[in-house]
């Protein structure tokens, strides 16, 4: 099916000395299957502070459910044997922190909690799958962000807290701040600490307004694969990367939203329509279920091309073949091939037609007056020990903090 988008500009009227603002004149509304709704680009829908409407953060977007995601594609994922002994050279098996969780872990209760602890200040928007609004803790003052997911989804509400609970264990850590969580009559609320004056990623590196010199670049995504590195040291994956999941004030930076990660087991299959399509990796698009952390590894990757390049997305596809097509014209045919034969993966006639043919390209090719600044030899020889199709030679975020970019 194919979605017929328009888009034509809105303009708001604005007088807040907030520079991010200059977005709010500059939003795109895209009609979207005879829906209007106020996104710029196709992708994020833009924080309207200046209304007292519904203000969405995010919504059912053609990147979330893909145009070829229909009730045809059904994933059939086998049940997991977590007692199982299992050779951890099989080539199915990730080459990092393969056997973190050795039991199957089950996620946290959430507890009745003490919710008139908080008052509620301000709704901040909605989500499929949750509201968010601002509040602050009577008890001390502090200010937080109350996540109020649908009561439906109480498991996925679970292993969110169960897994940021953890990562939390690092207290100096890029990876958002859970501080309580409380059951709302039958929808549980995550309660986070707030991070003043932020806004998502998105709003700093969307190409019509890039406000983030290079030593900035350098300083937040440092912080960004060393989170990475420490979610994937305890067994997590994040796999919803992406920029609107990264908020980001003056000096901080911190990824948000873990209501899809995981627990990496292995030979465990996972889903590969989860996350988000720009942002989903080679072996997602390929279907190949035994993935694991480097998935997040390509997702930030591809943000970190983006903010470079100027170029947003940097790989931009109109479903999950499309995204493979895109992914295929920067990095080439050949390798691909290679490595679905390695990895025995199965690739059908016609896909398989349309994505033969290409070279790989160089990077520097993206170089232009825009974003000439920003490139360095070093950030380059970065993306291209991320843009590895073959998942186990791909860099890991711990690699990646050794790497000479952050150091020159
Ligand atoms: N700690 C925080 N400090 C400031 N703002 C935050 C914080 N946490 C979340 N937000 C804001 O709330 C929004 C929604 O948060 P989050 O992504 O966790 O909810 P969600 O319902 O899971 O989102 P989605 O529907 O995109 O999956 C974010 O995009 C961000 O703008
Ligand atoms: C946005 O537009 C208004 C009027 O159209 C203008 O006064 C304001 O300066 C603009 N804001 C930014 C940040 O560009
Ligand atoms: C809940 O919190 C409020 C406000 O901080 C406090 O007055 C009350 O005693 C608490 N109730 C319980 C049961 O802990
Ligand atoms: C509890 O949920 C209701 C809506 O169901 C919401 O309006 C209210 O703000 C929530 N309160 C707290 C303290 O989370």
């Amino acid at each position: 099916m194919l979605f017929i988008i328009s888009i034509f500009l809105i303009t708001f009227g604005k007088q807040s000395p907030d520079p991010n603002d200059a977005f709010l004149n500059q939003s795109i509304a895209v009609m979207l299957g005879g829906q209007q709704k106020h996104y710029y680009d196709n992708n994020v829908v833009v924080h309207s502070s200046t209304t007292n409407q519904k203000n969405h953060y995010s919504s059912i977007s053609p990147d979330y459910f893909d145009d070829d995601e229909t009730t045809d594609f059904v994933e059939q994922l086998q049940s997991y044997d977590y007692n199982q002994d299992i050779n951890l050279n099989d080539l199915r098996v990730s080459r990092i922190h393969s056997d973190v969780n050795k039991i199957e872990i089950i996620p946290l209760i959430i507890p009745e909690g003490n919710m008139s602890n908080y008052a509620v200040k301000k709704y901040l928007g909605e989500g499929t799958f949750a509201f968010v609004q601002s509040g602050i803790r009577l008890s001390d003052g502090l200010l937080v962000v109350l996540k109020q997911i649908k009561s439906k989804y109480l498991w996925w509400a679970r292993m969110e807290a169960h897994i940021i609970d953890i990562l939390n264990e690092e207290k100096k850590s890029s990876i958002i701040k859970l501080v309580d969580m409380y059951m709302n009559n039958t929808s549980p609320v995550l309660v986070f600490e707030e991070l003043e004056n932020s806004k998502t990623l998105d709003y700093r590196i969307y190409s019509f307004y890039h406000d983030l010199i290079l030593e900035e670049i350098k300083r937040f995504y440092f912080q960004l694969f060393y989170g990475l590195s420490i979610t994937h040291s305890k067994g997590i994956m994040h796999l919803d990367i992406k920029p609107q999941n990264i908020i980001v004030s003056n000096d901080d930076i911190q990824i948000i939203d873990w209501g899809v990660s995981d627990f990496y087991y292995p030979l465990k299959e996972y889903r590969t329509r989860v996350g988000t399509r720009h942002y989903r990796a080679p072996e997602q698009l390929l279907h190949y279920k035994h993935y694991d952390y480097a998935v997040d590894v390509w997702a930030l990757g591809s943000i970190l091309a983006s903010t470079i390049f100027k170029k947003y997305p940097f790989f931009k596809g109109r479903n999950n073949d499309d995204q493979l097509l895109q992914v295929v014209k920067v990095l080439g045919s050949q390798d691909l091939f290679q490595f679905c034969e390695k990895y025995n993966i199965k690739l059908n006639e016609k896909l398989k037609k349309t994505l033969e043919g290409y070279e790989r390209q160089a990077l520097e090719n993206y170089i232009d007056e825009n974003n000439r600044e920003l490139v360095s030899p070093a950030i380059i020889d970065l993306l291209n020990k991320i843009f590895v199709y073959d998942h186990r030679i791909r860099i890991s975020a711990e690699e990646v903090l050794q790497h000479e970019f952050f150091r020159e």
